[in-house]
């Protein structure tokens, strides 16, 4: 396993890919309370928002998780720093925030892999990429700010 990468590299990937699991674990929490603390405000569809972005998020959290584990590393397992609501913008503008800071760390640690020769795990930091700037995108046209 990893055997074309040095111990080093190794350790560098998986230390990068838990500070990206510790985010994904804050916004599953943040954004599973948006959706129970939002229930009874006014935009159904923003909770369902709230609930599958969410379902995306623990999609991600697994996938490092499986790729720490791979390369011989633990997962880390506490959230850190979860905003909690306030009106429903408010919240929206929570989570987008959460968007952008996924973007640009996934964004630096595909750059890594690169850097250290690791195609897979940069393949794997792509495919979420995407589905941050899927989210952020859907984050933004709630808040009436599409692009
Ligand atoms: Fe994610
Ligand atoms: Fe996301």
């Amino acid at each position: 396993m990893g055997a074309k990468l040095s111990e080093d590299a190794r350790k560098k990937i998986i230390e990068a890919l838990n500070e990206d699991r510790v985010a994904e674990l804050t916004a599953i929490i943040q954004y599973m309370g948006h959706h129970y603390e939002g229930e009874g405000l006014e935009s159904p569809p923003i909770l369902e928002l709230f609930k599958s972005t969410a379902m995306d998020e623990m999609r991600h959290a697994e996938s490092l998780a499986e790729r720490i584990v791979y390369l011989g590393g633990v997962p880390v397992y506490k959230p850190s720093g979860v905003s909690r609501g306030g009106e429903l913008r408010e919240m929206i503008s929570q989570d987008l925030g959460l968007e952008n800071g996924a973007i640009e760390r996934y964004r630096k640690h595909i750059k890594l892999c690169d850097e250290l020769g690791d195609s897979t795990t940069r393949l794997l930091l792509e495919q979420i990429l995407m589905q941050e700037e899927g989210h952020a995108d859907a984050f933004e046209t709630a808040l009436g700010r599409g692009k």
